[in-house]
């Protein structure tokens, strides 16, 4: 069974290890880290030098961690996803999109979210088409990254609000969403969620 849980900083060897190679690390962090490769510790340090509205998730199925990924408030019922990864030796399984369900469900149900925002390359085609496989659309913004001799665009995606209004999709995850009761409003979230979330 497929479930959240807060991030800890033990977790990060098990992040970075899931990197193989330089040009995936610059696929998936685009510049948010400069150095590859990414060493537990400097993994570590973005998460004790983040904004307070930021704060991190685990996946585990049946107790192996399997994926990870960062949840922002950018501003009200506004969210933001990020370093969105699955265990290298796991990819292609389905892990990325029961991941990521159980993380709109529990966007949806807890914080309250009427809109999540990503942003992909162009170029990472498993990611990019697992988004709009899951329902994910252009917003038309976008920046170009150069890197390994190559112009990459960083687009950035939405999950319309429709997405949001979808009863069904409770039903449709094959996967136990863990939540806490109550939606964090201000303050420190992170702080919050890790005091309540995912029992
Ligand atoms: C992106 C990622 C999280 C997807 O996880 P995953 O477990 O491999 O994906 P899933 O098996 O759940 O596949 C979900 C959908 O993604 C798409 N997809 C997955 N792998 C794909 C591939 N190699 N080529 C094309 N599409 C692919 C398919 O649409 C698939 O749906 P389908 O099985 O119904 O066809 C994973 O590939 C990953 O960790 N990549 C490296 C890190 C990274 O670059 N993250 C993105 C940062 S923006």
């Amino acid at each position: 069974m497929l479930k959240l849980r807060p991030y800890k900083p033990n977790d990060s060897a098990h992040v970075v290890g899931w990197i193989t190679n330089e040009e995936a690390f610059r696929l998936w962090c685009a510049d948010r880290f400069e150095n590859y490769p990414l060493s537990p510790e400097e993994f570590n340090k973005m998460y004790e030098n983040k904004p307070n509205d930021l704060f991190g998730m685990i996946a585990e199925d049946n107790g192996d961690i399997i994926g990870h990924f960062f949840v922002q408030k950018l501003q009200q019922d506004r969210y933001k996803f990020g370093l969105i990864i699955v265990d290298n030796t796991k990819r292609g399984k389905g892990y990325g999109k029961r991941m990521l369900l159980t993380a709109f469900n529990y966007a949806k149900t807890t914080l309250k979210a009427k809109s999540i925002t990503l942003s992909v390359f162009d170029t990472n085609e498993a990611a990019y088409k697992c988004y709009l496989n899951l329902g994910f659309k252009e917003t038309g913004n976008y920046i170009t990254h150069t890197f390994f001799g190559k112009e990459h665009k960083y687009i950035e995606l939405e999950y319309t609000p429709a997405f949001f209004k979808e009863e069904s999709l409770a039903k449709n995850l094959a996967s136990r969403v863990c939540t806490s009761p109550k939606s964090p409003t201000s303050g420190d979230l992170s702080a919050k969620l890790t005091e309540r979330a995912f029992k």
